[in-house]
């Protein structure tokens, strides 16, 4: 897989329709971003915003009897959505690792996790079977599991939900992946590993030059990880920017509404040492089966006021970020854009108030 120093992945207009009983689901509706060598991109929206299946469709995961996936998706210049599924096997791993939301169900529950770290060492080297076991252990030390050299040996039921995590983490990290896409991969941690693995990763960009998406719900990861932030909402990018725009200058009103409810970002956690996460907002997502004609946040918008939010999809629009700098760019026809101004959008969410966030 080729590497440098241009963009390790380019999505453009993304699209993924699911088959459901209901209809037909548009879960994400042209997203477009672009992830630098070296960068970390954070993917941030509520539950069912579509953070999951637009990455599972980046690498094929999705059954294709349901799934129906369009746009581009350029690895290094190559597009995976086009690829022959041998060339996607072979990219999955040293071109693209991924860390899935639901450890359990990526886990081979039949194969002890040493086997599964060794196959997949082995898949894409050459490499003794000897050695890729000093490997596996290697990084399970890494991740922080306890007592490696026994944890080589168990099966995926034996562990803990954070340990099953921390082995998806090791399997995505073992060979090098030039994209990692990891979903969640921390939230069953506690802070101590979550630091450990953080670092790793950093470590692995800084050698690697590997690009990263990381999709959470911890602001605390996203201000400690991220360069860029990517907002999702009703499978939409409606606001993204760098992390110091998108989370100190919010422009988009669901992207307001979500951090309004946090405290100062400048400020320490809180006195348990708890960072909150994104808030949420009052309302309902809309059903990727229904969504609305017009703005796809309209329904929720406490701000809504130009007659085109309830016909017309606002464009995403530059609103932010000088020349030379990374865009900072929003979907909306919000009346105020101004960053940091008092607007309706402070005065129906409530202005930022510590302890009031929650998840
Ligand atoms: N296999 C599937 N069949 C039908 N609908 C699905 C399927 N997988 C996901 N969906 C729907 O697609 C939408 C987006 O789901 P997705 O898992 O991507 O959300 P998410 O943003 O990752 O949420 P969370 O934060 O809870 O992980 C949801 O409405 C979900 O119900
Ligand atoms: S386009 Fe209109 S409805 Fe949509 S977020 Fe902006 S103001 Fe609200
Ligand atoms: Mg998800």
């Amino acid at each position: 897989m080729p590497s440098g120093t241009g963009p390790v992945l380019e999505v453009e207009d993304l699209q993924v329709d699911l088959r459901t009983p209901r209809g037909t689901a548009h879960v994400v509706n042209g997203l477009s971003y672009t992830v630098g060598h070296g960068e970390t991109v954070a993917v941030v929206g509520e539950s069912g915003s579509g953070k999951s299946v637009s990455v599972l469709a980046l690498l094929g995961l999705l059954p294709a009897r349901v799934a129906t996936v369009t746009g581009r998706a350029l690895l290094h210049g190559e597009d995976l959505l086009t690829m022959s599924p041998e060339r996607l096997r072979q990219v999955r791993g040293p071109g693209a690792g991924m860390v899935f939301q639901d450890p359990m169900t990526s886990l081979n529950p039949v194969l002890t996790v040493g086997r599964q770290l060794v196959e997949g060492i082995r898949a894409h080297g050459e490499v003794s079977k000897a050695d890729a076991r000093r490997r596996a252990v290697e990084l399970l030390g890494e991740v922080g599991l306890p007592d490696p050299g026994r944890a080589v040996d168990r099966y995926p039921h034996e562990l803990s939900g954070g340990m099953r995590q921390r082995v998806m983490i090791a399997i995505a990290l073992s060979n090098s992946p030039g994209l990692l896409i990891a979903d969640e991969a921390t939230t069953a941690l506690d802070v101590t590993v979550q630091a450990q693995i953080i670092d790793l990763v950093e470590k692995l960009q800084a050698e690697r030059g590997t690009g990263v998406v990381w999709i959470t719900h911890d602001l605390g990861v996203v201000a400690g990880i991220a360069d860029r932030v990517l907002v999702m909402y009703g499978g939409r990018c409606v606001e993204d920017g760098t992390v110091d725009d998108v989370l100190e200058r919010p422009v988009h009103p669901y992207t307001r509404g979500l951090l309004g409810a946090l405290p100062d970002l400048a400020a320490p956690a809180g006195p348990d040492g708890v960072v909150p996460d994104l808030a949420t907002v009052p309302g309902v997502p809309p059903a990727p089966t229904d969504l609305p004609p017009g703005c796809v946040f309209w329904p929720r918008c406490p701000v809504r006021s130009d007659p085109r939010c309830e016909t017309e999809q606002p464009p995403l629009v530059q609103v932010g970020g000088g020349p030379g700098a990374l865009p900072h760019r929003a979907a909306t026809w919000c009346e105020d854009r101004t960053p940091g101004a008092a607007s309706a959008v402070d005065r129906t969410f409530g202005a930022a108030s510590p302890g009031e966030g929650g998840s």
